[in-house]
């Protein structure tokens, strides 16, 4: 373990670091720079400097952080990866290409020559950067934007090999991951193209970064993933491993880091709504359906009788250049429904006029759900979602999975389910919405865990 020496304390109680400056690099995908921008903005808050390091692929505007530098890194991401959307496939060609060229060893070099900074926070996606980073004496620390459960299950791929878990056959899909509850075999991070190779090396730098890093910093709080943060500290030796989330709710910019414009008239649609009354749907920024299934869902909404607000991203409906909703479906829901192409969606989860949330279970979703203490119909896709559904169904009790095709009678009764039936898990949701506050408190675990940071970047 490095010696922590305290840093000198400020007016309002806080440390306040020796070091002047860090520099952060998100990994260039919406989930993932949300909380690196909040986690930014909570820094800066503490007195530091924040320079940000991003590539020219979903390059963030400077103009949203006034407060921030910016400086842009080649990427070397090939156009044709960049085209096909597989985040798998970016992350492997941007950092070989960023290995290859040098650029970002360039880059930090003359960052450094222009004002020293403590330490790189980094993606774990971004073993490239770490790399670089590390040859030039900088300290790197990892943010990891998922959850507890989500980084202990990298660290358990070996295991999961070992065992004959992976890669998934089809039999046992059902079966628990023993070393792992409550996962089973289909709720792990699983290849959706069948490309377990891939999947396993991507996992495997991950865990690397974070293994040469000076230490982790989770977007998660104690009393949510408890058994999952133990289990990483005993896994990983780095100096500190802190739960420091929601990260949303420590920031005072919540959602000011959005690649799409959103679209704030939703606002005033919800002043005018019932409290509790309406759905919130929404499946990210990376999620997708075919047009029979944007069908199924429309007419599930419109069926269901309750007030709606859904999230129909321009780019939703693959292989479409449009969101075409079917004909019909905007009378049908005239007045009770709205549907808009990007949500300022922290602030609509905090509207009281919503009352559940239809979502993927992307991380940063699930846990912004959490915190207003809203209940979930669960639709997960790929990656981290599966892992997420299985411990908002099973772990906390706040929301169900819609399995199987997506079918509208269906999703009526879910909504119904949600929406009408659900006060256990309204119940549970409640309950846990006030371990958040908690945790959020002067001297709340979270709060704390960033005093301990802090103090961390101190005695870098
Ligand atoms: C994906 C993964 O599923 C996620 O678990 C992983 O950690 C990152 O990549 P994504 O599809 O972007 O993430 O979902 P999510 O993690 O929920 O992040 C989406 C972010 O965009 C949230 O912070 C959400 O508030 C924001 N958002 C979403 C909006 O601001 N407006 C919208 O309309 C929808």
């Amino acid at each position: 373990m490095a010696t922590v020496h305290e840093a000198p304390i400020d007016g309002d109680g806080r440390r306040r670091p020796h070091a002047r400056r860090v520099l952060v690099f998100p990994l260039p995908f919406q989930g993932h720079i949300n909380p690196m921008m909040q986690l930014a903005d909570v820094l800066h808050s503490r007195g530091l400097g924040v320079t940000v390091l991003h590539t020219r692929f979903n390059a963030l505007d400077p103009a949203l952080h006034p407060e921030f530098t910016f400086v842009a890194v080649p990427d070397g991401i090939p156009a044709d990866v960049a085209a096909t959307g597989s985040i798998i496939s970016i992350i492997l060609a941007m950092n070989a290409a960023m290995e290859a060229s040098g650029a970002v060893d360039d880059v930090l070099a003359s960052v450094l020559a222009d004002e020293p900074a403590a330490c790189l926070f980094i993606d774990a996606n971004l073993l490239a950067v770490q790399k670089a980073a590390t040859a030039l004496g900088l300290p790197t620390m990892v943010l990891r934007t998922g959850s507890a459960a989500c980084f202990s299950c990298f660290l358990a791929y070996p295991m999961l090999h070992e065992k004959g878990y992976l890669p998934p056959k089809e039999s046992q899909l059902c079966t628990p991951v023993e070393e792992l509850p409550p996962l089973r075999v289909k709720d792990l991070f699983l290849s959706s193209s069948n490309n377990h190779e891939m999947v396993r090396k991507v996992l495997a730098r991950a865990t690397e970064a974070v293994r040469n890093s000076h230490g982790l910093v989770i977007n998660t709080f104690e009393a949510l993933e408890t058994a999952e943060l133990d289990r990483i500290r005993r896994e990983v030796d780095v100096a500190v491993v802190l739960a420091v989330g929601p990260l949303h709710k420590l920031s005072t910019r919540g959602t000011g880091s959005s690649l799409l414009q959103q679209d704030r008239s939703c606002i005033e649609w919800l002043d005018r709504q019932a409290a509790g009354s309406v759905l919130y749907v929404s499946f990210g920024s990376l999620a997708s359906v075919d047009s029979g299934e944007l069908s199924e869902v429309a007419w599930g909404l419109a069926n269901s009788g309750q007030p709606f607000l859904w999230v129909v991203r321009p780019d939703l409906v693959r292989g479409s250049d449009g969101t075409g909703l079917p004909e019909g479906f905007d009378r049908a829901v005239d007045g009770r429904g709205k549907v808009i192409p990007w949500a300022p969606q922290q602030e609509v989860l905090a509207h009281p006029a919503v009352g559940g949330f239809w979502t993927h279970n992307g991380w940063n979703s699930t846990l912004e759900s959490i915190t207003e203490g809203l209940p979930m119909i669960c639709r997960p896709q790929f990656a981290d979602q599966m892992m997420n559904t299985r411990y908002v169904e099973t772990e906390w009790s706040v929301g169900f999975e819609l399995e199987g095709e997506l079918e509208r009678n269906k999703i009526e009764e879910a909504i119904r389910n949600l929406m009408s039936h659900g006060d256990v898990m309204r119940e549970s949701a409640r309950e846990l919405k006030k371990k958040v506050a908690t945790c959020l408190e002067s001297d709340g675990s979270s709060v704390l865990a960033i005093d301990k940071l802090i103090d961390y970047i101190s005695s870098l």
